[in-house]
């Protein structure tokens, strides 16, 4: 399917999310049919001091194409210098953050922060797309609080500049995750744009959820993000594919292990930043509980592979829990 400038092999796009959507799980979410898979929100002024800490975000598998880098900031002159570092690292389109409600990013002038000033928002997509000549798209909450719904006008400022495509999650700063998306607004912004294709985001948890978002907003795309956590196997579910059998996800999180460790080059942090992939693999799973304490007490990796090894061998799936989503004390973008 064609997403604007982009030749996609689904609509079913994973989102970005910090410390998760990582190279290891990118690919894993991909090769399962995603047909985008961003990295996380990257500091645009981390990346032009070229911290170490910062380059590790643009790292990327050969597989990943379209390869997608999310840029944070609130200057047009820094985030188009960021730009032109990503492009060299191999992004083939960049994603401006407009949504991010964490102090530390708004505070800056980025984020949600951004939502407050469209034609800022607006001059940041202009100059990253003239300083590389790269697709760029945005991903948007509905505001900064219920009394400033800005989406509206953000989008069309954006439209004027020349945005790829707009990703909403139709959440305010203020609300984090409480509530319900809002579907209503992504159908008023796909009515309201004239050229510029939508992406619909927030709270869809299943087949049939990604397909009640189209049908109800008429959107091009469908943004997947916590339904995703230790679930990459639902692109292939919202494709009309099986979710996974015992074998298939036992050797998955091993997979994903082992490329963890690989990625992070470290034993003890990459054993201890897993374990949240291990509670969220392990999710309505019989004996979850008891492997999530014992997991989280090694912090060997060849202890910490044999014990989910023998785990997920014989882990018996429970009747799925609805459309629960993953209960998440944080409040990201
Ligand atoms: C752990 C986590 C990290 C996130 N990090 C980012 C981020 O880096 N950039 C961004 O635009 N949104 C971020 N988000 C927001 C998601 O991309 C998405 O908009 C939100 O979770 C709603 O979609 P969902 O209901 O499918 O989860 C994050 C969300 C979560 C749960």
């Amino acid at each position: 399917m064609q997403l604007g400038p982009l030749s996609l092999s689904s609509p079913f796009l994973l989102a970005p999310m910090a410390g998760v959507s990582e190279e290891p799980f990118r690919v894993l979410a991909r090769e399962l049919g995603a047909g985008l898979a961003p990295t996380e929100l990257v500091s645009a002024a981390g990346l032009v001091r070229a911290s170490a800490r910062t380059a590790k975000y643009l790292r990327h598998a050969d597989s990943e194409r379209p390869f997608v880098v999310q840029l944070f900031g609130g200057e047009p002159e820094s985030m188009a210098r960021a730009a032109l570092l990503a492009k060299d690292a191999g992004a083939d389109a960049l994603d401006i953050n407009l949504g991010c409600p964490v102090p530390k990013v708004t505070k800056s002038g980025a984020g949600s922060a951004l939502l407050a000033d469209p034609g800022r928002a607006a001059a940041i997509v202009r100059a990253c797309r003239e300083a590389t000549g790269l697709p760029v798209s945005a991903k948007l909450r509905s505001g900064w609080d219920a009394r400033h719904l800005t989406f509206l006008e953000v989008a069309g400022a954006l439209e004027e500049a020349g945005v790829a495509f707009v990703a909403l999650h139709p959440r305010t700063r203020a609300q984090g995750y409480s509530g319900r998306a809002d579907w209503t607004l992504i159908a008023k912004l796909r009515r309201a744009l004239r050229r510029t294709p939508v992406v619909g985001n927030g709270d869809v948890a299943s087949p049939s959820s990604a397909r009640a978002m189209i049908e109800e907003t008429g959107c091009d795309a469908v943004m997947v993000g916590r339904a995703a956590l230790g679930n990459p196997w639902i692109f292939r579910e919202l494709s009309g594919g099986a979710p996974p059998d015992r074998e298939e996800r036992r050797s998955l999180v091993l997979r994903h292990f082992d490329a963890h460790l690989a990625f992070v080059g470290r034993e003890l942090p990459a054993v201890r930043e897993f374990r949240r992939h291990f509670g969220w693999y392990s999710r309505g799973l019989e004996g979850s509980a008891a492997f999530r304490c014992q997991v989280n007490q090694l912090s060997g990796a060849s202890e910490v592979r044999r014990l989910a090894e023998r785990f997920f061998a014989a882990a018996e799936a429970r009747p799925r829990d609805g459309d629960a989503l993953p209960d998440l004390a944080i409040a990201y973008g």
